[in-house]
């Protein structure tokens, strides 16, 4: 299975403060930053959008940025956040009717692209398109806020996808997202994840006037991961 990476969702950030915020928590340890984009449409929020990741970019974010988008439609809005720097561009199957040309589309403007599943959403839609993507998401929460809990029944789906990427024997990452802490984060991992994005776990933990705030959680989640790992 390939390297555990941590990607906190800035969704938890303190939004009035973010460029430090995110050189914080990188400086802390975190692999990738996740960038939450909804809608008030297809999640009931409303977040950011590619301004605000030209931002990160022009404050000097070099870290991959995992765009995650929870909006509809999306074939519009992806060009532009290929320009803002994203790295990776992830969407839900139900808010795109051409599922492979918006995957052509992010792979064509140079990101690498990704399905999202919400909860119910089943594993067919992978398919008629596993060659064209390099990573999916599997949501352990219904998208659109940070701090619920885990949903149980993603580590059995988790385990699914892990099987249909290894008998694919291409190189995808398997990412999961919702309510993953430091004391579920090793039974994820034995699960087949290998991206683990976490909030509220992360930036819930930490004293404001901390410089070092995020360092402890993102190590007691690391020491988890290499438990898992044996
Ligand atoms: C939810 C977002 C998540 C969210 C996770 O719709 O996609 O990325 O920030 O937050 P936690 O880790 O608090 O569940
Ligand atoms: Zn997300």
């Amino acid at each position: 299975m390939k390297e555990a990476l941590i990607a906190p969702s800035i969704l938890s950030a303190n939004f009035a403060r973010l460029g430090e915020e995110v050189d914080q928590v990188l400086a802390s340890g975190a692999d990738w930053v996740h960038f939450d984009v909804m809608d008030n449409h297809f999640v009931p929020n409303l977040t950011i959008g590619p301004m605000v990741c030209e931002a990160l970019r022009k404050h000097g974010v070099s870290a991959p940025i995992d765009v995650h988008l929870m909006i509809e439609p999306v074939d519009r809005i992806i060009p532009d956040f290929v320009a803002a720097g994203a790295t990776y561009i992830t969407f839900h199957p139900e808010a795109s009717p051409h599922i492979d040309r918006t995957l052509q589309l992010i792979r064509s403007e140079g990101c690498k692209a990704g399905l999202v599943f919400n909860p119910a959403t089943p594993l067919t839609y992978l398919e008629h398109v596993i060659d064209k993507l390099d990573m999916i998401l599997l949501m352990s929460v219904n998208p659109g806020f940070g701090g619920q809990s885990f949903i149980p029944s993603s580590l059995e789906k988790l385990r699914k996808v892990r099987q249909r990427i290894d008998a694919s024997g291409r190189d995808i990452r398997l990412e999961i997202d919702g309510g993953v802490k430091i004391d579920n984060i090793a039974a994820i991992r034995e699960a087949g994840a290998d991206t683990f994005v976490a909030g509220s776990a992360i930036f819930g933990a930490a004293k404001e006037d901390d410089p070092n705030r995020y360092d402890s959680v993102i190590a007691k989640m690391r020491s988890q991961l290499a438990a898992a790992d044996g």
